[in-house]
């Protein structure tokens, strides 16, 4: 008996800390880096968005190394702040240019969770990607940091999107074709909110209704082939629905006319390991919806390798 899978399709795993059964005698021992990218559990915070500190381990060698985690924890900002602080939304950001965006949502003091931030934290990544990962908000680490999902949860994020073959790389080194335009690639990685919830407590419906525009906006800059929506607040604020993730995986979903696969925040995953298998299966849907990796797709949806109590 063997488990059906071919070594690209066992790579993809590995690298999201995945590992599949095999009879002892075809088992590999799992190589130094696989042992690496396996999930090390986060530090719970009240949002259940992970925090940990310790520095993202770069997963290949051509990936830029994100900036090291600083040791200092400055003091948790409360955003009661009195309202005269507060200032509308500029006008105008639905035909804003990206040096525009970047800098009206750096200045934007449209909802009190800017008076708690350190900074604004806008997205990193291609910015003519064919994918747009979308997650929940900053933690403290992505608030000192300026870049989302630089903890735990982006470390595995990263394992996750390597599976796939994508980074986080940034667009000067994106390809270009022989006529000279870069060639759309990789992807880029926002969050609902640009600013830190205090305490990483979860977003209020205000707050993302004050920051939907400027996703909006990156969605139409990009324009990417598909969206993957992490988590609840990723998926209600795409969607506007309040359904349950596990009610909304497995379809094709549409924000502004660009296809939506929903899955589970990498921070869950790492609480909830047997749901890596659920995140894999909506990779590789988002993946064929992308008109990407038709083949991985096809075999992977054919059968689940995967089961629970492989996991444990
Ligand atoms: N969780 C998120 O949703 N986004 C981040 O940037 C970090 C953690």
């Amino acid at each position: 008996m063997t488990t059906g899978l071919d070594d690209r399709q066992r790579a993809m795993l590995a690298e999201m800390g995945i590992r599949v059964w095999a009879p002892r005698a075809a088992a590999r021992a799992p190589a130094a880096d696989e042992q690496a990218a396996a999930p090390v559990a986060p530090q719970a915070t009240p949002a259940g968005r992970s925090d940990a500190t310790r520095p993202r381990a770069a997963t290949s060698a051509a990936k830029p190394a994100p900036p090291p985690l600083p040791a200092a924890t400055p003091p948790e900002h409360d955003p009661a702040q009195p309202a005269a602080t507060l200032a509308p939304r500029p006008a105008g950001i639905e035909s804003m240019d990206w040096a525009q965006l970047e800098a009206a949502v750096a200045a934007c003091r449209a909802c009190a969770l800017c008076t708690g931030r350190t900074q604004t934290v806008f997205g990193v990544g291609s910015r003519r990607a064919d994918w747009m990962v979308i997650g929940e908000a900053p933690g403290e680490n992505e608030d000192r940091l300026g870049q989302p999902f630089v903890g735990q949860a982006g470390k595995l994020l990263d394992n996750m999107l390597a599976a796939i073959g994508l980074s986080r790389q940034a667009d000067a080194d994106d390809p270009v074709a022989s006529d000279g335009t870069p060639t759309r690639q990789g992807v880029y990685i926002a969050n609902v909110l640009k600013c830190r919830p205090p305490r990483n407590r979860n977003p209020q419906p205000d707050e993302i209704a004050q920051c939907e525009p400027y996703l909006r906006r990156q969605v139409a800059l990009v324009q990417p082939r598909i969206i993957l929506a992490m988590g609840r607040f990723a998926v209600q604020s795409l969607l506007n629905t309040s359904e349950p993730i596990g009610r909304l995986r497995g379809r094709v979903h549409q924000y502004e006319g660009v296809p939506v696969i929903v899955t589970y925040h990498p921070a869950y995953l790492l609480r909830a390991l047997p749901e890596k298998a659920k995140a894999w299966q909506d990779l590789c849907l988002a993946l064929e919806v992308a008109g990407r990796g038709a083949s991985a797709t096809a075999s992977a949806s054919a059968s689940n390798p995967i089961s629970d109590s492989e996991h444990q």
